[in-house]
């Protein structure tokens, strides 16, 4: 597809005061430059010696500003015009989302050895144009030039992203610029994605003759959208058998503990929701790390307990899987480093960037609701779609089914009404988690009913694509698709 994106782009372009200018690179990197914005993108086609792909996979930098955004893109394995773009982005806030790639969903995932990849027969490139981007900028690949600031919230984060998105489907492979735009990602993401789709919608109707941004909707797998929430669900993750366990992790002495500080923490998250001020939510998370996460989190890292997995071992410090540790190694070998030749501003390939924690740990944000967010995008028809893993803490399904359930919107009673049913994926003979949605018309002249489905995985913890694969991506494909998970 190289040669098909480039022709279009030397032709005619998306419109004339905003087409790129490719110019002749030193090395096989092609550099295009914008007449009128103040960016530029530097991109480069992959081969199968760097990851077993399948299909055609472009990696390079936007750079906006001072700021540089690293991507991997893959074309759909399938019908790479006619089927939608998906976007993935991991969380922290810092994780890399070439962690997503190489151990979760990936076409290619990183082999045993840490020096290579294997071909993965459920990546999400399947049925869908595939690109994971390392953002805000100063995570993975991703760079910020000396002497500037780094993002500090997700909406910083999303002016990035929304800006990347826009150059992205209009000028570097404009066949996208009429794909459906669906946002996947996990954990903090659950705080990145709704910002980035308000964003989107913002600016598309901001500016109607700029290029538009076609969001379809965003797909959350066990998202960090409530803390408060999150946070009450430490009790039933650890003191139930519910996310399927034979028995409690916690004994009934700790249980105790966790239920009686429960209700301070609560009132503590209600005073920094209503006064998101750093100092006073700073405190509330203090409370609720000695009384409640730090019961379990005091216990977590190498060797000790895995807050993505109450059933797993934890090999490394902070991500736990032993992956971690090899695409970290892989990705700073020389063949890798050669193929993408990073700039000299980036050291070394890290998977999570202290930086970014450090510069987000600033703001309340890490301790309020993206509801607000998820709310306006669902008014505006965009489809929401959580999904979690039950072994998962960090961000447990109980926690997730209670936020669900509180949202206040025209679809709460009908949502909130419904038992979860049994969902069985395709390929698979018994259930393999719950799942319940409601299809809502939000306002009179609308087309379509706004789509809002929860759905559960059992058997899986925080990293859902790399527990349960085929669940996974038979998830995503009867997503972007609009078929029902329960089938009549
Ligand atoms: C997904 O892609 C496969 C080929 O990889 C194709 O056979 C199948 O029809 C596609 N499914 C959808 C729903 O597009
Ligand atoms: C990866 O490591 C294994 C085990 O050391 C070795 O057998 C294999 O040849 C290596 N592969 C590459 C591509 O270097
Ligand atoms: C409960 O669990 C904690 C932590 O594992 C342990 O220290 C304590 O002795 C246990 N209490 C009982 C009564 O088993
Ligand atoms: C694939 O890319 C690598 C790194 O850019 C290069 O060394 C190798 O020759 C390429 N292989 C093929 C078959 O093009």
């Amino acid at each position: 597809m190289l040669k098909f994106w480039l022709a279009t782009l030397a032709g005619v372009g998306y419109a004339s005061q905003t087409v790129l200018r490719p110019e002749p690179s030193a090395s096989d990197f092609t550099t295009f430059h914008s007449l009128n914005s103040p960016h530029s993108i530097r991109i480069r086609q992959q081969n199968e010696s760097l990851c077993a792909a399948g299909s055609a996979q472009y990696t390079g930098w936007l750079d906006i500003g001072p700021r540089h955004l690293f991507f991997w893109y893959f074309e759909s394995q399938n019908d790479p015009v006619a089927d939608p773009l998906t976007l993935w982005m991991n969380g922290g806030p810092g994780g890399s989302s070439l962690m997503g790639l190489f151990q979760e969903n990936g076409p290619c995932l990183i082999n045993e050895h840490g020096n290579g990849t294997v071909h993965n027969p459920w990546g999400w490139s399947r049925n869908s144009s595939l690109l994971y981007v390392d953002q805000p900028a100063n995570v993975g690949f991703s760079y910020v030039d000396e002497g500037y600031t780094v993002a500090r919230d997700s909406h910083e984060a999303a002016v990035d992203m929304h800006r990347f998105l826009q150059i992205f489907t209009s000028e570097i492979f404009p066949h996208h610029s009429s794909s459906d735009l669906h946002i996947s990602g996990e954990s903090y993401a659950g705080q990145y994605i709704p910002y980035l789709g308000v964003e989107i919608l913002t600016q598309n109707k901001r500016y109607p003759s700029e290029p538009q941004i076609n969001l379809k909707s965003c797909l959350i797998g066990n998202g960090f959208m409530s803390p408060k929430d999150t946070t009450f669900g430490y009790w039933e993750t650890l003191c139930t058998t519910n996310p399927g366990v034979s028995t409690p992790v916690f004994n009934e002495t700790r249980c105790n503990i966790l239920a009686e500080n429960m209700p301070r923490c609560m009132d503590v998250y209600d005073i920094c929701t209503q006064n998101p001020d750093p100092a006073i939510c700073a405190a509330a998370e203090s409370v609720c790390y000695k009384g409640i996460v730090g019961w379990y989190e005091d216990e977590s890292g190498k060797g000790g307990r895995n807050r993505y997995d109450i059933t797993a071992p934890c090999y490394i410090d902070e991500i736990c899987y032993q992956e971690s540790a090899y695409v970290e190694k892989y990705l700073n070998s020389a063949a890798v480093w050669e193929a993408l030749s990073p700039p000299e501003e980036v050291k070394e390939y890290k998977m999570e960037s202290t930086k970014v924690a450090d510069a987000f740990h600033t703001t309340p944000e890490g301790m309020t609701s993206s509801s607000e967010h998820v709310l306006s995008l669902l008014a505006n028809g965009v489809h929401f779609l959580f999904y979690q893993g039950n072994l998962d803490l960090a961000c447990n399904t109980a926690g997730a089914i209670r936020w669900t359930n509180s949202l206040s919107w025209k679809g709460q009673a009908e949502f909130s009404s419904k038992p979860l049913l049994p969902w069985v994926s395709t390929g698979r003979n018994e259930p393999v988690g719950t799942t319940k949605e409601v299809r809502v018309k939000l306002n009179g002249d609308a087309e379509t009913a706004s789509r809002f489905a929860l759905v559960t995985v059992d058997g899986a913890g925080h990293l859902v694509p790399r527990d349960r694969p085929d669940v996974a991506f038979d998830l995503l494909t009867r997503w972007i698709a609009g078929d029902s998970f329960v089938r009549s």
